[in-house]
């Protein structure tokens, strides 16, 4: 038997606890139902400590092993849902319309919830267990608004682990990387200002669509051209629009957004000032003027080399298939804050052959359940051994 043999009796147990969670999903900070469900179940298991409320809705619990180690261990999950009509059809489908669980957080929450009774109940380990249960992980930072309220300081951590599902990868397996594993996301928006007129007459006007049209293709030459080869970027222009409403009107004002997602820091800071000079640059070279606003998101996903080694390890243990140089992936997670403040990995455990996250057919396999609290628990046990 690979997994605990506990977390197999427990299934039925933590599935009903998903499927509640997922009939009821909240969305970033509004998690407040879910929240309260996390912490009574929490203060059911006779976890020691319990506090709401960090981070506006977030939800820590500390549970005390054996011995007298003041070492702790940090496992976070993610509870919010996403603005998504769901499809799937499912029995336990969402109640709320236009709200779906379609990243699978309300499986991490479970899969979080079913370790942390199962510490609780054996507490066969010498330190702490922090269960970190954060809002706001789709685009609101609710990670850095926990670091914000002090989680760090007041719930001390010598490592933080944390999961994600990944649809795809065969169910059973777990992966991970040492280094970096996400992509940080920032968004750009342009403001580009010609002269309007009418479409026959452009030598009266300074035609703000032909400008802003140039600078998108100029935007491009900046990951081939200024970019190492071997360097990991992307930027991709998502949306552009203009203020002219007819196909004989030339526009006074263009505007566009996107989003830059590298692997290495140091791209985010010579995007950005690349960007700002082909922007302005560009613009002034027809006569018009141009703006960048840059708006920084999350950083990049690090893993501590020693960490994701450790939860390889641990995931091994429980007789998970491991890959342990997973390529990185270019979507973004908020965890990369909690990794900046202390070591640890996040990593990816398969979710079988369904559609991606974000789907409205995206459905959660409960059989990762097991796999997901083993890996947990075996890791807590690994990390804090009692003497
Ligand atoms: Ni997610």
């Amino acid at each position: 038997m690979p997994i605990k043999n506990r977390f197999a009796e427990m299934l039925p147990e933590i599935m009903g606890w998903r499927h509640h969670l997922h009939e009821n999903p909240e969305l970033l900070y509004e998690v407040h139902e879910t929240a309260a469900f996390v912490a009574a179940r929490l203060r059911e298991f006779g976890v020691d400590q319990v506090v709401t409320g960090v981070g506006r809705t977030g939800v820590v619990g500390i549970i005390r092993g054996r011995g007298t180690s003041t070492r702790a261990i940090g496992l976070r999950a993610d509870m919010d849902a996403l603005p998504i009509e769901e499809a799937t059809g499912l029995p336990y489908a969402s109640k709320v319309p236009g709200k779906m669980h379609a990243c699978g957080h309300d499986g991490h929450t479970s899969m979080l919830l079913g370790a942390a009774k199962y510490l609780a109940e054996t507490r066969n380990f010498d330190g702490s267990v922090v269960v970190i249960f954060q809002p706001a992980e789709e685009g609101g930072a609710g990670a850095k608004a926990m670091i914000d309220d002090g989680l760090f300081d007041r719930f001390p951590m010598d490592e933080v682990y944390g999961i994600h599902n990944a649809p795809g990868v065969p169910l059973g397996t777990l992966m991970t990387r040492p280094g970096p594993l996400q992509a940080s996301s920032d968004e750009f928006e342009i403001i580009v200002k010609g002269k309007g007129g009418h479409a026959a007459e452009p030598h009266r006007a300074i035609d703000t669509t032909l400008v802003a049209a140039h600078i998108v293709i100029a935007l491009h030459s900046i990951v081939s051209r200024n970019v190492d080869p071997l360097k990991r970027v992307v930027l991709t222009v998502g949306t552009f629009w203009t203020d002219s409403a007819a196909s004989n009107i030339i526009p006074d004002e263009a505007r566009m957004a996107g989003t830059v997602r590298t692997l290495d820091p140091e791209y985010r800071t010579i995007a950005e000032a690349r960007i700002r000079d082909v922007v302005t640059h560009t613009a002034a070279a027809y006569g018009a003027t141009a703006q960048m606003i840059w708006d920084p998101g999350y950083p990049v996903t690090v893993n501590d080399p020693q960490g994701a080694a450790r939860a390889a390890d641990a995931a091994r243990a429980v007789g998970l298939h491991v890959i342990d140089d997973a390529d990185p992936i270019m979507p973004s997670e908020d965890f990369s804050y909690m990794l900046e403040q202390v070591p640890g990995a996040y990593v990816f455990l398969g979710n079988g052959d369904t559609p991606m996250c974000h789907h409205p057919k995206y459905v959660f396999d409960d059989e990762a359940i097991p796999y997901g609290c083993s890996f947990f628990a075996e890791l807590v046990e690994r990390r804090l051994p009692t003497a």
